[in-house]
Order: structure tokens, then sequence, then C-alpha cells
């Protein structure tokens, strides 16, 4: 399958075809969760540019950086089938930051404050640098996104309003593995044991869920610990209920809100994040 390193080439690949793009950023180890982003996008759009780009500016962490997986002859064969519409794109560094590899600086009302915001210093401001990047050199007329990253997912909404693009953001909803922990690349970097005791994540928080209107805050809190942290193997870095609008903690649940779930589990090197909805209740 042919590989663009530019978006020059992709500009004059495009330049006379007709109908509209959509665009999938990636950072490669594709797996089922990608693929549904894919798959929505092949259906909705006349052409696809997947993007392969590890993007250093949004790691805080240099070791996470070295260690995250690169498959890219395997990410290759998995989009094969779609080579009729799709183009794949791995830049060098270069074709996405001309000037110097760094990030710029953003505000997006507070729904950066927290969360991977607090947590992972820095990240968010990465991650919209090498977006907006991608947006401004591709110009796709669709984006999709995944709600696995979903304050990442709102961050991109907002980063298109604030610089007016004519981009709509697709939302894609969270692919799951079979007994329930949801896709991702750093999975692959899980020990065995490590990746049996990380399906208890979302198994702790359907219980939650489930018990959404007889539970407070708090106990939701102490029982996502317990449960996760009874498995030796892992430590919870954050667990928080946040307004889904503004990505706002709150201690406190009130009828009629939408809130959802915001879990970061560590094992030992690994780091997983996930979210679920607690609905309006
Ligand atoms: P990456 O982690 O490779 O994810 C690429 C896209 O796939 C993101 O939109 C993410 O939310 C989505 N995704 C990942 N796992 C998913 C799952 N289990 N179900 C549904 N969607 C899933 O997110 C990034 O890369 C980067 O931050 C990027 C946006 C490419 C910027 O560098």
């Amino acid at each position: 399958m042919f590989v663009y390193t530019t978006h020059r080439e992709i500009h004059s690949f495009l330049k006379d075809k007709k109908g509209s793009v959509g665009l999938v950023p990636t950072m490669g180890a594709l797996h089922q969760g990608h693929a549904s982003l894919v798959e929505k996008a092949t259906l909705e759009n006349e052409w696809v540019i997947v993007s392969i780009f590890i993007n250093p500016t949004q790691f805080n962490n240099q070791e996470d950086l070295a260690e995250y997986p690169k498959t890219l002859t395997k990410d290759q064969q998995k989009l094969a089938p779609l080579k009729e519409k799709l183009l794949l794109y791995v830049p060098e560094y270069t074709d996405l930051y001309p000037e110097k590899l760094a990030s710029k600086s953003y505000r997006f009302d507070g729904l950066e404050k927290h969360m991977e915001g607090a947590y992972r210093p820095g990240h968010f401001d990465g991650v919209a640098t090498v977006v907006q990047s991608l947006f401004e050199k591709l110009s796709p007329n669709r984006a999709y996104f995944g709600e696995k990253d979903f304050q990442q997912l709102q961050i991109i909404k907002a980063l298109v309003v604030q610089l007016d693009l004519k981009i709509e953001v697709v939302s894609c909803p969270i692919i799951r593995e079979d007994d329930g922990l949801a896709m991702s690349s750093r999975n692959a970097l899980l020990s065995p044991k490590e990746r049996k005791a990380a399906s208890e994540i979302y198994k702790a928080l359907q219980v939650i869920q489930s018990n959404q209107t007889a539970w407070d805050a708090s106990k939701m809190s102490h029982y996502f610990k317990t449960k996760v942290e009874e498995k030796s193997e892992m430590t919870v870095d954050y667990f928080f209920i946040a307004n889904t609008t503004d990505l706002i903690p709150v201690q406190s649940l009130e009828r009629g809100i939408s809130y959802r779930i915001f879990v970061a589990v560590y094992t030992r090197k690994t780091r997983l994040i996930d979210t679920v909805e607690l609905g309006i209740m």
C-alpha cells in the first residue's frame, strides 16, 4: 500500500478528485477501535486519509514515548483492503512541524484543565498543536475521533470552533475487548497478568453505572479504587465524575444532569484510561 510522507503529495493526488475527504488521525498500532473510525469515515466520505504519527509533543513522559508500540508494516496490512479510497499518511515530523517540534499554547474554556490535562501537563497543547497542523495541511471535510479519549474529543470540537474551520468532528463510540477492556494501542504493552487484571476496570465501572441512583460520588470512587487495587497489578491514578459539557469534576450528583466517569489506572509501566456515561438520573 502506498505511503504518503508529505501533505503536498496528498494534495496533488486529491486535487482533481471529486467528493468529500474524511481524516482519521492516529498514532498507529492500529486495533479495532481505530478500525471503527476508519469504517465510519469510509462510509461517509469518498476519500479517507488515515494519518499515523506518534506525536512527540503530546508525551509528557519520555519513557512512555520510547515504549509506544510501533507496528507500521502490520498497520499497512490492516488498511490494505480499503486501499481504493484510502490514503495512508505517515509523515516525518518536519511535515507537520515545519518550524520547530514544539507545542503551541491553547485555552479551551477549562475543558483542558482537569483529568488528563492536570495529570499529563502539556498533553493537550501537544494534541491540539498536531491536530491543528493536520487540519490545516490536509483540509478534510470531516475528522473522526473516539469517545475513548472523551476529553480529547471535546477539545478538538472546541479547537475547530476557535479556529473557525469548516470541519465536521465526528465522534465514535468506544470499542471494547470481549472482557470489556477498552481497546488501546497500549494494551499490547501489558503482561498477561496485567492484561487479565485490567478487565476489572470496566467491570467496576459497570457496577457503578448500575448503582448510580443508589450511590453517592464518594461511594462510587471508593468502590472503584477498592475493586481495581484489589489486583496487585494496578493502582488508580484518578477517578473523577465530571459534567459532560464543561468537564468540571463534581463531588455530588444532581438529577437531570449528564455526567461521565473518567478513570486512569497504572499497571507497572502502562497507563490506561476509560470513561463511561452516568446518564441523566
Ligand atoms: P490514538 O491513541 O492512536 O487514537 C486515535 C483515535 O482512535 C482517537 O480518536 C481515539 O479516541 C480513537 N480510539 C482509540 N481507541 C479507541 C477505542 N477503543 N474505541 C474507539 N475509538 C478509539 O488519540 C490519539 O491517537 C492522538 O492523540 C491523536 C488524536 C492522533 C493526536 O496525536
